[in-house]
């Protein structure tokens, strides 16, 4: 009998999330996420721990995901995984999952660049279209912001990117944690520093770094922090306590300020007007904020919804839809990539 749909399933183990989630023809019909809480006790993600943990996790997490899409394993057209970048250990798990369940099936597999499932997420459709959001239009610019990686990344296709900026040190979600460290707050830093920061006010003011083109830097502020809180603390020993959330909001509206300055730059050098956020970063409030902004310079913005954000499968398994269509497999003999670029 002839398939009538594509059924994908995504894997994404790159870290420390473990997620599977099945798209039907673009459409999404389960994203499952599970979060890895052993890590908070250490401030940050242990790699060890997370190989682990996706161990135990990825079988239940696609039996969810399975489950929550109606969807029996014969019905799957391919199986799409993470194929870095990420961390070794936990991408060899999501891969060598996949690669089993697949040649169990006798499916094609399908390989995915992280970065490039997070760009993608734009393109994940609601089952209901009214709840879907707009896709953006080839080509556009994306501002990859993620724990791993700061970008600012030019989108011709749905293969073909272009990184025409990105740090040379820290990236934005690596700054948004260790300044939370610094602060005490607790992890993961990045959402807790954004809360605190919607209740305070951007009173304290740290320098921007100087970077050469489009690139970022970041690795500037952590040392500025850090001399700001020695110094006021020699003052006042309660002033971390009594300004958090002015601190926060001070940090936050800093490094919102940085990404969106060279944001600009592209867009003026480019002159392209349609301008996406992805990856981790874009679920910060102040950024969300300021995206809508560019719309005063003409430009049509694109913000994926809340979910698709941080990691998670449904980014990974539209990708794999693409691919799907052109054909574009991996064999069994493909191995995860730690560094894999765009
Ligand atoms: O894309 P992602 O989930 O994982 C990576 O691929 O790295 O991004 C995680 C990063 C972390 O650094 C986290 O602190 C940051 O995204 N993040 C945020 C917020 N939510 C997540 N940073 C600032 N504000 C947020 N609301
Ligand atoms: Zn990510």
């Amino acid at each position: 009998m002839q398939q009538t749909s594509t059924i994908i399933l995504g894997i994404e183990s790159s870290c420390d999330d473990t997620a599977a989630a099945v798209i039907k023809n673009g459409k999404i019909l389960a994203n499952v996420v599970a979060n890895q809480s052993v890590h908070e006790q250490y401030g940050g993600v242990v790699p060890e721990l997370a190989s682990r943990a996706h161990q135990q996790n990825i079988v239940p997490v696609v039996e969810a995901a399975l489950k929550k899409a109606n969807v029996t394993k014969e019905e799957l057209s391919a199986i799409a995984f993470t194929n870095g970048p990420g961390l070794l250990g936990s991408l060899l798990v999501g891969s060598s999952f996949a690669k089993a369940f697949a040649m169990g099936l006798n499916i094609p597999i399908i390989e995915v660049n992280h970065m490039q499932g997070h760009v993608l997420a734009h393109f994940i459709e609601e089952l209901d279209s009214v709840s879907s959001t707009k896709k953006p239009n080839f080509p556009f610019l994306c501002l990859t912001v993620s724990g791993g990686h700061t970008q600012i990344v030019k989108i011709t296709d749905y293969f073909t990117f272009e990184v025409i900026g990105e740090t040379i040190d820290d990236a934005a979600g690596e700054a948004f944690d260790k300044v939370s460290k610094m602060l005490e707050l607790p992890y993961p830093g990045g959402p807790i520093l954004d809360k605190n920061a919607q209740q305070g006010n951007p009173i304290y003011e740290f320098p921007h770094p100087k970077v050469d083109g489009l690139n970022f830097s970041f690795s500037g502020l952590k040392t500025s922090v850090l001399y700001f809180l020695k110094k006021e603390i020699a003052k006042n020993e309660k002033f971390r306590e009594e300004n958090i959330n002015d601190i926060c909001a001070s940090v936050q509206k800093t490094i919102v300020d940085i990404l969106i300055k060279n944001l600009k730059k592209a867009i003026k050098q480019t002159g392209i007007k349609e301008v996406a956020i992805a990856g981790g970063v874009s679920a910060n409030s102040e950024l969300r904020k300021q995206i809508l902004n560019l719309q005063k310079m003409g430009c049509n913005t694109y913000i994926p919804k809340f979910e698709y954000c941080t990691d998670n499968a449904a980014m990974i398994a539209i990708t794999g839809y693409y691919k799907y269509l052109e054909q574009d497999f991996a064999t069994q003999q493909v191995v995860p990539n730690a560094r894999m670029k765009l």
